[in-house]
């Protein structure tokens, strides 16, 4: 690094994380997207944006916003997929609103997209590295690494963790009884993408449903006073309004909305933050009654292999405070 007179040298973590963050922003992803930002223990290599929440020309433009919000113009972004590989376009609106960032008035971000399709820039940026020095977290459905890996292979040996918002075990489904949005939208990628022998680390709403944003946790955010601490929640305040019309809220103060997406980042920068087990997972493609359903199997004697990890638990106030300080005052 250089230190100009007078100015502290600036120095950095040693072992930053690489990254590339594949999106659907969608209110959940904005808030995983200000930690990743806002932290500095990570090499942010690229932000992916897929359709799913919302069509990908709303999710790469909603990611460049919440970019420049963060003043990280820096980390280039790619569109990718505007369709699931086989399925039809699904959106999730009703949870993120029409343009995808709840109450976030849309604008034309200064800064446009990269040039390549999100695919050949995941696999550009995992394939000029050491081995096992990018890892990637998937904050919507598996269409994009679902295409890289068909491109690309040798992908899954060169990738780091796969760390994956999707799937339910113990929950049950959000989309439908037995489904989880993300893994529901493109169940054919996800399966792709487990089959492929890649560290797939999934954190499905067994654990997600843990990390929910208390008032007591949107008012400490609230309290902050920089414009990603005021985006950040006013995603949440949204998904308030939005879980108490749709989903329904027992009046407990320990409640709130689940920050999915909050998880896989979370967990990349602190992984004692989550307890995980070794497991086999598959996904349920053929039935349309529980398509998209996460079939996860911790028995070795039954499963031959346990390749995957499944997240159990998660310290919600460790998460809560990795985000607030990410979006706390700078210098
Ligand atoms: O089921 C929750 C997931 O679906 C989150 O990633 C949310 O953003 C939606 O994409
Ligand atoms: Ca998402």
């Amino acid at each position: 690094m250089v230190a100009y007179p007078g100015e502290p040298l600036q120095t950095l973590p040693m072992t930053r994380q690489a990254l590339i963050i594949d999106c659907d922003p969608g209110v959940d992803d904005a808030v995983a997207l200000m930690l990743a930002f806002g932290s500095g223990e990570l090499d942010l290599l690229a932000i992916t944006a897929v359709g799913g929440n919302v069509p990908v020309t709303k999710t790469a433009r909603n990611a460049r916003m919440l970019r420049q919000i963060a003043g990280r113009e820096d980390v280039p972004v790619f569109m990718g997929a505007d369709r699931p590989l086989r399925r039809e376009p699904a959106g999730a609106g009703e949870f993120h609103g029409a343009e995808g960032l709840g109450d976030l008035t849309p604008r034309e971000p200064d800064a446009p997209c990269a040039e390549e399709h999100a695919a050949d820039a995941i696999i550009d940026r995992v394939m000029n590295r050491p081995g096992k020095s990018v890892a990637i977290a998937v904050l919507g459905p598996l269409t994009n690494v679902a295409l890289a890996l068909r491109k690309a292979p040798e992908l899954a040996e060169r990738l780091g963790p796969v760390a994956v918002m999707g799937g339910a075990r113990s929950e049950g489904g959000n989309i439908t009884a037995s489904a989880e949005f993300n893994i529901w939208a493109d169940p054919e990628a996800a399966a792709e993408v487990l089959a492929t022998g890649c560290d797939v680390v999934l954190f499905g709403l067994d654990a997600t449903h843990q990390v929910r944003a208390t008032e007591a946790r949107i008012a400490a955010l609230e309290a902050i006073g920089t414009p990603m601490a005021d985006t950040a929640a006013s995603m949440m305040r949204f998904s308030e309004r939005v879980e108490r019309r749709l989903v329904g809220w027992p009046s407990l103060p320990e409640w709130g909305p689940p920050v999915h997406d909050l998880c896989p980042v979370a967990w990349l920068l602190r992984p004692d933050l989550f307890a995980l087990k070794p497991c086999r997972i598959e996904v349920e493609t053929q039935s349309e009654l529980t398509r998209g359903h996460t079939a996860v199997e911790f028995r070795q004697g039954v499963a031959g292999a346990l390749p995957h990890r499944w997240a159990v638990s998660a310290d919600a106030d460790g998460v809560f405070d990795l985000i607030a300080e990410a979006c706390a005052p700078r210098g």
